[in-house]
Parts: C-alpha cells; structure tokens; sequence
C-alpha cells in the first residue's frame, strides 16, 4: 500500500513516504507559492540556483524565443546560440587570456569531465578533494565529494581520489584557534598528503573556492593560494568548483575572481541559468582546450551545448548584466552580516555564523562553549532540524538545511525589506524551538 499520493514519486534526499509538505505551484522575484496561494520567500534560492529570482522575464523570454526557433540539434553540429553563449561566457572567464568551455547538464557531470580531462592531459591518477565537500552525485561525482553524501554511492565508486582536511576554524581538523596557523598546518597537511600519495601521480586539486552545503566555510586568505602554489609545484591542475559559489553569489561572475586565484579549469551549474533550465559546464584555460585542436576531445552528452539552455544561459547572463546582480551579492552580505549578528545575540542556538556575499551559513548548537550540533552532522537522527525546516516553511519560509547548518542564500534581486521580514520570521521559528535545540 501506497502511504500517500505523493508516492508515486521518488523525493530526492528525503525519506519517503511521509506526508507531503506544501505543493508549490508558481513563483515570482523572490517569492514561491503553493498551490492554495500560500507565499513562501525563498531565502535559500531552492538548491542556491536561482539567483536571478523566479520568473525573470529577460530569461523567460530567451527561452521562448529559442523554442519557437530550435530545440535540438546534434551537439556535434553548431548552433549559434551555442556560439553566442560560449563566446560570452569566456570572455567574462577570470583568465587574461582565451578560454574555452565544454557544456554538461548539471554540476555533478562537469565535475565528472573536469576530472577526465585533467587525468587524460597529466597522465596521472589521483585527484585530491577535501573531506567538507560536495561535488555531485554521479558515479564519479560522487567519489569525488568528502562528505557522507558520498557513502550510499560507494558501491561502485571509482578510486583514485585521495581526500583532504581543509581548514574549518570553529572546529578546527588541525588543533588551532589561531586562524593562520590553521592555514599554515592545513597546506603543510595538503603537501605531506602529495608527498605520500607519489607527486608524479597527482593529477589535480579539486575544491570548492567558497565551501557549499557541506558546512558554507570561507577559506581564509592565504588558503586557496596555498593551494595554487602547491599544484604549480608538483605539476597537478587547480579545478574550482564554482556550482554552488559562482555566478555572482559571492559578489563576482566568479567565486575565483573575488577569492584572487586563478585555477586552471571552473566548474560550474546552478546560477548559470538561474535553475531555470538544467545547464553545467567546465571552463578551461586555452591551453587545456587547445591539446585537443589536433585529437578528438572524448567527452560529451546529447545535451551539450543543448540551444535551450545556451538560450536560458544568454538569457541570463543578459539579465545579471542588466540588473547589476553579479556585484550586489556585496550589498546584501552586509545585511545579512548585520541582521544575522543581531539575531545570534538573542538566540543561544546560533553557534556560528559565518559566510560571504549572499552566501551564508548558520550552524545551530545546543551549547555555545562545547559547541555540540543540535543534530549530529552526517548521520544519525535529523529529526529536530527536519521539524525546524518544516515549521519555517509552515510561516512561508524556505531555508536549506544540512544536519545542523541553514544556509542562508537568497536571490540577488532580494529587497532589503523582504530580506529583513524574512530573518525576522526565521529567527521567531528558531526561538520557538530553542528549549527543544537545549
Ligand atoms: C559545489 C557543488 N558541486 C556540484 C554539485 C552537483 O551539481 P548537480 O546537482 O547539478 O549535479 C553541487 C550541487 O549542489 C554543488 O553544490
């Protein structure tokens, strides 16, 4: 027997089978709403993808001009959608000279394709990711990502990836409360491991420049450079997965552009569109794209470069432009900064805030001295933050939640009013629960 209708579907992430939550229905700017008119302000822009709000017209138009024009077309062939789009994207690219981009569907697969490419062009085998990650959640994604998103996929991962401990001040891996100490001890821990793992065999570096939803953590300055420099040095490749970071959450088009390191090859998804229609790619360095001039690049998907997204992507990139968003994510980190500082001083249960641009991370504690989760992080019971999230959103609040961090993430086009509402509706919820968060 069937539990409820909506078991007729399989919930991503979720256990199934429990009663449905609201239906969402339609959406505009920066609100969502069910389909009995109830309105629900995304503060996380659903999965940190719509950036550019619901329903933009710039976009939305983009899209349907490409349908009436052409849908499909062999990504083997051209379209010129494909050309204008990739065109424009490099050269925003953070390199001073040419780059080139190779198009997926989704993040995880980019990752996926940065990490051939890089093994194909190095000759080597390892990739070395950080155990606070997310990547994706292919086969190969899936291997690649640190944390335990990564367990239930392990059982046909492939190998070759060797994880790390980055830097995570308030929980230090490395003992440390002196911040640049934890720097120093996280990029000597980071060598020792190349050392051990055979240098000759390292083909790349893959991190998040700005850590996501496995912990939102800001990399002190000194860390990402530190790891520029150790890949020059022992001829690896730097890949920056910007899926969750780029496309102006942190204040840049580029997460790299603002952090001030130059990788060799971006991930990147999400915010390409706006989540409006499916779309990821890797961006490389003109170098990397040209070894394949004289031999066939051997990786593609039948919607690589797909005229639809290419459309949505122009769209978008037309009205992040327009509208100034890939820079507002500044103004709006100085609002959350503030009001969520404001709030922390009234609420026991925010241990840390911490965050850049609109992306923020709140991690809930039931202690501020021991710092104690109010659920444990990667496995065990969530019911506590499951009831959190589902009473947030019962007052017309999304927030993302990951065992016992909210990431605050809004669109770039959030007013400071709606923002405030909304933190002010969060922090309500929060002390609601704060006898059950003891
Ligand atoms: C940093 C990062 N990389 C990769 C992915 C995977 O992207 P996708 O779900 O489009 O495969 C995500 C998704 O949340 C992400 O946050």
């Amino acid at each position: 027997m069937k539990p409820d209708v909506s078991a007729s579907f399989m919930t991503p992430w979720s256990r199934q089978g429990t009663p449905p939550g609201p239906v969402f229905s339609s959406a505009s700017g920066v609100h969502l709403r069910t389909s009995d008119g109830q309105r629900c302000l995304d503060l996380s822009s659903g999965l940190m993808c719509a950036n550019l709000g619901h329903g933009h017209p710039t976009v939305i138009r983009a899209i349907r001009q490409q349908l009436d024009a052409l849908c499909f077309v062999s990504p083997t062939l051209q379209n010129d959608s494909r050309m204008e789009f990739s065109r424009r994207l490099c050269a925003r690219a953070p390199w001073p000279g040419d780059a080139r981009v190779h198009f997926t569907t989704g993040g995880g697969e980019a990752n996926d394709d940065a990490v051939k490419i890089a093994r194909l062009i190095t000759g080597r085998q390892k990739i070395l990711c950080a155990y606070r990650s997310y990547h994706g959640t292919s086969t190969g994604a899936a291997a690649l990502t640190g944390g335990s998103r990564r367990w239930a996929s392990e059982q046909s991962a492939p190998g070759g990836v060797v994880h790390f401990f980055a830097p995570y001040p308030y929980r230090s891996p490395f003992h440390t409360p002196d911040r640049t100490e934890e720097v120093h001890r996280a990029l000597d821990h980071i060598e020792r491991i190349v050392q051990q793992e055979n240098p000759d065999n390292i083909a790349a570096i893959l991190i998040e420049p700005v850590l996501g939803s496995d912990g939102l953590v800001v990399y002190e300055e000194g860390y990402l450079s530190g790891l520029r420099t150790i890949a020059s040095k022992y001829g690896a490749l730097l890949i920056h997965d910007e899926v969750m970071c780029g496309f102006g959450r942190i204040g840049e088009m580029f997460a790299s552009q603002r952090v001030g390191v130059e990788p060799d090859m971006i991930t990147f998804a999400k915010g390409v569109t706006g989540g409006y229609i499916p779309l990821g790619g890797v961006l490389m360095r003109e170098e990397i794209a040209r070894i394949f001039d004289g031999v066939p690049f051997p990786y593609g998907h039948t919607y690589s470069g797909h005229p639809v997204c290419m459309a949505a992507g122009l769209g978008a990139l037309q009205a992040y432009d327009d509208d100034g968003l890939f820079v507002r994510a500044r103004e709006i980190e100085k609002w959350l900064g503030s009001d969520l500082a404001e709030i922390q001083r009234n609420i026991p249960a925010i241990g840390d805030i911490r965050g850049i641009g609109a992306f923020f991370g709140i991690e809930l504690v039931r202690d501020r001295e021991t710092r104690e989760p109010v659920v444990p992080w990667q496995s065990g019971d969530q019911t506590l933050m499951s009831d959190f999230q589902a009473a947030l959103l019962s007052r017309g609040i999304w927030v993302y939640i990951k065992f016992n961090l909210c990431v605050i993430a809004p669109p770039l086009t959030v007013s400071q009013k709606d923002l405030q509402d909304g933190l002010q509706i969060f922090a309500d919820v929060l002390a609601e629960f704060n006898i059950r968060m003891r």
